[in-house]
């Protein structure tokens, strides 16, 4: 049976490079894995008031739900100054909810940060992982994905050159490597 992995990519914006570049990466899972972009962008702001029983909103249940099927996660984000974006930290709040349920619980995962900068995302990424220390994820360690400059390495159809090519590949390889010790 393939292990689907989700992929959340940490901006909403229709351009985006992050999308673009989870978009190179998907296509390198090997075909026992089924790699699916998980949407984060009608997810309300967590607010405990509304997470009961009685008043959760559908958009947290159907998350909740998605996750709860998969056997990893892979998060490509930029960074907004200097850390995550709000709407995927908002994600990650939705996710680890009611206490006690936390969807997130185990399951490997891999970041990789984007950047037209030359920082790479370097806080989004280490703030990325504070969090997944918390939700007990198991997270790839090396090598470390962060992309600069990212705006010299895609073409004009959103595609990466075979050498970039070669440094994403090596980043899922040792994903898939981890996945398959848990
Ligand atoms: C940014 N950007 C940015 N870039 C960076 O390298 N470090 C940062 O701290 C920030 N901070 C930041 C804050 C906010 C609110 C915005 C909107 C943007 C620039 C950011 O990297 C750029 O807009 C990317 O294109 C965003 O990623 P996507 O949407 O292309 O995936």
């Amino acid at each position: 049976m393939s292990k689907k992995i989700a992929v959340i990519v940490g901006s909403l914006r229709k351009g985006s490079f992050s999308r673009q570049i989870a978009n190179n990466l998907v296509g390198l899972f090997p075909s026992d894995y089924e790699p699916e972009f998980v949407e984060i962008g009608n997810l309300p702001l967590y607010n405990e008031d509304i997470d009961t029983p009685e008043n959760v909103p559908a958009e947290y249940t159907e998350f909740r739900n998605k996750l709860k099927d998969v056997s990893g996660v892979l998060f490509v984000t930029p960074e907004y100054n200097r850390s995550v974006p709000g709407a995927l930290k908002n994600a990650i709040d939705v996710g680890s909810r009611p206490y006690g349920a936390n969807m997130w619980d185990g399951k490997p995962a891999a970041i990789v940060s984007v950047s037209p900068g030359a920082i790479s995302g370097f806080g989004s990424n280490h703030h990325l992982r504070q969090s997944l220390v918390f939700l007990n994820m198991p997270t790839l360690q090396q090598p470390e994905a962060y992309i600069g400059n990212v705006t010299n390495i895609l073409d004009e159809n959103g595609k990466v050159s075979d050498k970039t090519i070669g440094f994403l590949q090596s980043i899922i390889d040792a994903y898939v490597d981890l996945l398959n010790r848990y």
